[in-house]
């Protein structure tokens, strides 16, 4: 299986990618987990790609395509993947077409997740994020089990791009670059949307019966 999870930040892409990953086995590549992992390390890729994420601007497509394409290199990707924020531009979208031409494989479906941006917001602002294990958490709608302390023992922080002096930037960025893949995709008959309004109970079977399901068997 081969996906793609599109949307605008904060829409809930991650939380339902990072379950499908474990329910179905299949490794999530999640291009800003990929950065802040790199600038967590201090590599070089960290280094040149943090104060984009920090302004809430994309990373030059020439560094985000060369990550992902070594991503999907790797063995544990020949079997599938789910991609979470990526492709975001159209160049992007060109490159990984190319990468699966080249090793002969297929997207089977992209799921475009949709929700009024009141809501987005609320989700955004709340979010808080642990930086160990990349586990999100809201503080009302699914907060951690002791306050402020990620499951896996890590202090949670909020997110420097989920400040509110941020997020109108994130937005106006998603659209003007990203929108237009809803186009790209839908030409392909490959666009599913997704009404991600509701708990993430109920935005996980509207995945699955989107296709997760009959395309995993
Ligand atoms: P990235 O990390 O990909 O950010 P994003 O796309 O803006 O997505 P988010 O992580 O903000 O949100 P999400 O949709 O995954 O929501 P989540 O599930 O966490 O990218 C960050 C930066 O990296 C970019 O700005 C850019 O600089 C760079 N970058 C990344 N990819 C790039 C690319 N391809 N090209 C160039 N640059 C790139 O949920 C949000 C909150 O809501 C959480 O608190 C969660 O608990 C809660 N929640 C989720 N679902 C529900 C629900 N159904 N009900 C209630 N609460 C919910």
């Amino acid at each position: 299986m081969r996906f793609i999870f599109l949307g605008p930040p904060g829409v809930g892409k991650g939380t339902q990618v990072k379950r499908l990953s474990r329910q179905y086995a299949v490794p999530s590549v999640a291009t800003g987990d990929m950065f802040r992992s790199a600038i967590a390390k201090g590599t070089s890729t960290g280094l040149e790609v943090k104060s984009y994420l920090d302004s809430g601007l994309l990373v030059p497509d020439e560094v985000t395509i060369k990550m992902v394409k070594e991503r999907l290199y790797e063995d544990d990707a020949k079997r599938g993947y789910i991609l979470d924020g990526f492709p975001r531009t159209i160049k992007q979208a060109e490159a990984l077409a190319e990468i699966v031409r080249q090793t002969h494989q297929r997207i089977d479906r992209v799921f475009y997740f949709n929700l009024e941006e009141g809501e987005i917001e609320r989700r955004i602002l709340g979010r808080r994020s642990c930086p160990a294990c990349q586990q999100t958490y809201h503080l009302i709608y699914y907060p951690p089990k002791r306050e402020g302390v990620c499951d896996c023992g890590a202090t949670l922080i909020q997110r420097k791009d989920d400040q509110p002096e941020t997020l109108n930037a994130r937005l106006s960025v998603y659209q003007e670059e990203t929108t237009p893949l809803i186009d790209y995709y839908e030409r392909q008959n490959l666009l599913e949307r997704i009404d991600a309004s509701g708990t993430m109970d109920d935005v996980y079977e509207r995945v699955r019966c989107g296709g997760i399901q009959a395309l995993s068997s």
